[in-house]
C-alpha cells in the first residue's frame, strides 16, 4: 500500500520577513502596466514623466513582447527596451520585467506547431490569442527557456530592474491534450505509484472494468473518470505548470542578482486550474490580478481573496495587476464609482498587498483589449479617473513609512485545499453545492468579528491560530487527521463543515464514516448526508434558522459530545436528529458543522466560535459596513477603516491616533461611502 502525503507538512519554524518590500525603494508601491513596444518612441517621455508625477514608482513591462524582442528566430533586438529602462530610471521607476511566454511569436509557432497546446477536441489552437504555448512541449520549453535565459543575461545586474515576472496568468491556457503529454502523464503515474497494481488498488479500476496492465493504457481524462485518475491528473497539472515555470526560474536565476525578486501574476482565490501551494513555494513572493468585472468592490469576496493570495505564502503579496475603473471581459463592463478605486486600492494595502499595479497605463490602438479601462485616453491625455489615482499614490508615497516592515496577523485560519475543491466540483451532488460560497461565508461572519482571517493550506502550521475552520476539506488522509487533530488537541480549536473527511488521497471513500480518521476526537460521526430539494429548520445553542442544499444526520457518541443544533421536521430521517456537534479534544476542541447554514445561523455560530476560542480583534467595535485592517511590525501597528455602506458613518477609535492621510491626531474619524483611514496607532499592543 502506498502512503505518500499529497503535500508536506509545512513547518511552523519560517523566518517572518517581508520580500514583497524592496531595499531603497518606497514600503508601499503604484504603478501601472504598460508596452512601451506599442508606441513611438518619441511619446515615451511624455508618459513616463506623467507616471513620475503621478507619484508612481513602479511600472511592469515586455511580458508580451516576444515578436518585438526577437522578430527573427535567433536575431534580438533589445535596444528600445534599454533605452525603456533607462527612462524610467531616469525617473525614478523601479521596473519589473516579464518573461513573454504567454504570447509566441507567428515565426515561431509556424515554424514550431508542435509547441501549440492541442485542446481536448484534439485540435491544436490557432495563433493570434495568447496563451497558445503549450507548456509539456519540449521544443517550447527550450524556447521559453532560451529567452528568458537570454533576457537574464542582460538584465539581471541591471539597477532599475527590481524583479521579475513569468509569462502571464500561466495556467490560463488548459494543459496540451497531445500524445507526448499522455506519455508524460503515464511517466509521472509510474513514477509515483510503479506498480500498475498499486494504481489499480487505489483507483478500484476493478469497477467498470477500468483495469490497467500497462501504462500506455491510461488516459488523460476528458470529462467525466475514474475520480482517481482525475485527481491525478490535476495534480499533474500543477507538476507539469510547475516544471514550466521552473525551467524559467532556474535560468533566471543563474544570471539574476539575488536582490531581484522572482513571482507569478495569479489569479485570485477563484481560478483552480493547479493547486497554488506548490507552485508558489519557489516564488520570492505572491502577485496576483484584482479585477472586479461586473458590478462593484465586494470587500467580503475581494477580501478573502486577499488573504487567500496573501496565505499562499503566509506573506505580504503584490496586487500586481487590478482594473482602472472598468475592463472588457465581464457581461457588463461597468465603471467603479468614484472613490471606489482609491477604496479598493487601500483595501488591498489593509490585507496584505505592498504594491498596487493598474492594468494599463493606455490601450493599444488596436489589438483584443483595445476598450479595456486605462488611465489615459486613446489621445494620451489623462481619464477622469486618474486624477483619484494619483491622488491614492501620493497618500501611499505619503504613508509608505508607517508600513515599512508591517504584515498581517490573524488568529483566525479557514483552510483552503484545491484537491478537496476539485473532488467536490466533480460530484456536487447538489448542483448549488459551493464550496467557495460556503467557505466565503464562514470567512465573511469571521472576518467582521476578528478583524483578521487567515486563509492557508490545511498542511500549514496552525499552532499560532486560535480557531482553524475547514468549511469542506473532504480529503483527509490519516497524517492529515493526525495534523487536525494535534492541533486541537494542544488548544486549538477546530471547526469542520460539511464533507468533512470522506475521502483519502487517491479520492476513494474512506472505509469509515465522516469526518473519517477524525471520528474518535470528535466522539461522534455523520451517520448519513443528504442533498436538499428544500430548506429545513435547525435550533439550538446557537438560535433558530435553516439549513439549505446539503444536510448530515449526525450522531454523538461520547458522553461529552454536546449536541449545539437539532433539525427540525424534516425529511423524517433528519427529523429531531443532530446538525452540529462538539467536543472537548485536549486543550482544545472539535466541532462538526453538518450543513450549509443561513446567514442568521452563521451569524451566531461565528460569534460562538470567536467566544469559545478567545479571539480579541484588535481594533474593537465598528459600526456595520465598515472594514477594519490591520498592518503591524517595526514595532508599529497602523488600522486601516474603510465605509463600504452607502451612507457617511462615524467612527470612535479606542484610542487617539495619527489619521496618516492628513496628518491629524484623531479620537474619532467621519467617513463617507468609500472614505478610507489610514491610523498609525503608537500604542501597538
Ligand atoms: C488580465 C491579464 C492582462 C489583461 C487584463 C484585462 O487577466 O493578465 O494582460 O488582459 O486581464 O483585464
Amino acid at each position: 500500500m502506498l502512503l505518500v502525503l499529497s503535500q508536506p507538512l509545512v513547518s511552523a519554524a519560517e523566518t517572518p520577513h517581508i520580500p514583497t518590500q524592496i531595499p531603497g525603494r518606497n514600503a508601499l508601491l503604484m504603478g501601472a502596466d504598460w508596452y512601451p513596444e506599442q508606441w513611438p518612441e518619441s511619446r515615451w517621455e511624455t508618459d513616463v514623466a506623467m507616471m513620475e508625477a503621478a507619484h508612481f514608482n513602479v511600472v511592469r513591462v515586455a511580458e508580451f513582447a516576444w515578436s518585438t524582442m526577437e522578430p527573427t528566430e535567433g536575431h534580438y533586438e533589445w535596444g528600445w527596451l534599454d533605452r525603456a529602462i533607462r527612462l524610467f530610471e531616469k525617473h525614478h521607476i523601479a521596473v519589473v520585467l516579464g518573461t513573454p511566454t504567454a504570447t509566441p511569436p507567428a515565426w515561431l509557432t509556424q515554424k514550431y506547431p508542435e509547441t501549440l497546446r492541442v485542446e481536448t477536441t484534439g485540435q491544436r489552437v490557432p495563433h493570434g490569442n495568447r496563451a497558445h504555448g503549450s507548456p509539456t512541449s519540449p521544443k517550447y520549453l527550450e524556447l521559453c527557456r532560451q529567452i528568458a535565459e537570454v533576457m537574464a543575461k542582460r538584465y539581471g545586474h541591471d539597477p532599475a530592474v527590481v524583479g521579475w515576472q513569468f509569462d502571464n496568468e500561466y495556467g490560463y491556457g488548459q494543459m496540451s491534450y497531445d500524445e507526448g503529454t499522455r506519455k508524460q502523464f503515464q511517466a509521472w503515474l509510474r513514477a509515483k505509484y510503479q506498480t500498475t497494481s498499486a494504481l489499480n488498488e487505489h483507483w478500484t479500476t476493478a469497477y467498470w472494468s477500468q483495469t490497467y496492465d500497462d501504462w500506455s493504457e491510461i488516459p488523460i481524462p476528458v470529462g467525466g473518470n475514474n475520480p482517481g485518475l482525475m485527481l491525478d491528473w490535476k495534480r499533474f497539472t500543477t507538476y507539469a505548470w510547475t516544471g514550466y515555470q521552473q525551467n524559467q526560474i532556474d535560468v533566471i536565476r543563474a544570471s539574476a542578482e539575488p536582490r531581484q525578486f522572482i513571482t507569478g501574476n495569479f489569479m485570485g482565490m477563484w481560478f483552480d486550474a493547479f493547486d497554488h501551494y506548490p507552485i508558489t513555494k519557489p516564488l520570492t513572493f505572491v502577485a496576483w490580478d484584482d479585477y472586479v468585472g461586473t458590478g462593484h468592490l465586494n470587500p467580503v469576496a475581494n477580501g478573502m481573496s486577499h488573504d487567500t493570495m496573501r496565505g499562499l505564502k503566509r506573506q505580504n503579496f503584490w496586487e500586481i495587476e487590478t482594473q482602472p475603473g472598468a475592463v472588457n471581459w465581464a457581461g457588463v463592463n461597468n465603471f467603479l464609482d468614484k472613490g471606489e478605486i482609491r477604496a479598493m486600492a487601500w483595501h488591498a494595502v489593509g490585507h496584505g498587498a505592498d504594491e498596487v499595479s493598474y492594468w494599463q497605463w493606455r490601450s493599444a490602438l488596436n489589438g483584443q483589449e483595445e476598450i479595456h479601462g486605462a488611465l489615459l485616453g486613446p489621445d494620451g491625455t489623462p481619464a477622469p479617473l486618474f486624477d483619484e489615482i494619483a491622488q491614492t499614490a501620493k497618500e501611499f508615497a505619503d504613508a509608505q513609512a508607517s508600513f515599512r516592515d508591517t504584515g498581517v496577523v490573524s488568529q483566525v485560519a479557514i483552510l483552503n485545499d484545491y484537491e478537496s475543491r476539485w473532488t467536490i466540483d466533480w460530484q456536487k451532488h447538489n448542483s448549488q453545492f459551493d464550496v467557495l460560497g460556503i467557505a466565503t461565508a464562514y470567512y465573511g461572519a469571521l472576518r467582521k468579528r476578528a478583524q483578521s482571517v487567515d486563509v492557508v493550506s490545511p498542511y500549514a502550521a496552525l499552532d499560532g491560530y486560535k480557531l482553524v475552520v475547514a468549511p469542506c476539506l473532504s480529503l483527509i488522509p490519516e497524517a492529515l487527521a493526525q495534523h487536525l487533530m494535534d492541533y486541537a488537541k494542544n488548544g486549538g480549536n477546530l471547526v469542520l463543515g460539511p464533507r468533512a473527511g470522506m475521502k483519502d488521497e487517491y479520492n476513494a471513500l474512506l472505509p469509515q464514516r465522516q469526518p473519517g480518521f477524525l471520528v474518535p476526537a470528535l466522539g461522534g460521526r455523520v451517520e448519513q448526508y443528504y442533498a436538499l430539494e428544500k430548506s429545513f429548520p435547525v435550533s439550538g445553542t446557537w438560535g433558530s434558522g435553516e439549513v439549505s442544499i446539503w444536510a448530515e444526520q449526525l450522531k454523538a457518541s461520547a458522553p461529552d459530545a454536546e449536541v449545539l443544533l437539532r433539525f427540525g421536521q424534516s425529511n423524517g430521517w433528519l427529523d429531531g436528529q443532530p446538525a452540529v456537534i462538539t467536543r472537548q479534544y485536549g486543550k482544545g476542541r472539535i466541532t462538526y458543522v453538518g450543513g450549509v447554514l443561513d446567514a442568521k445561523i452563521m451569524d451566531s455560530a461565528a460569534e460562538w466560535m470567536i467566544q469559545k476560542s478567545g479571539v480579541i480583534p484588535a481594533f474593537g467595535a465598528v459600526p456595520d459596513g465598515i472594514e477594519v485592517s490591520r498592518r503591524v511590525g517595526g514595532g508599529k501597528q497602523v488600522f486601516l477603516l474603510i465605509n463600504f455602506k452607502p451612507e457617511s458613518q462615524k467612527v470612535s477609535l479606542p484610542r487617539p491616533m495619527k489619521s496618516l492621510l492628513d496628518g491629524k491626531d484623531v479620537s474619532a474619524v467621519d467617513l463617507t461611502q468609500y472614505g478610507v483611514a489610514v491610523l498609525l496607532d503608537s500604542k501597538p499592543n
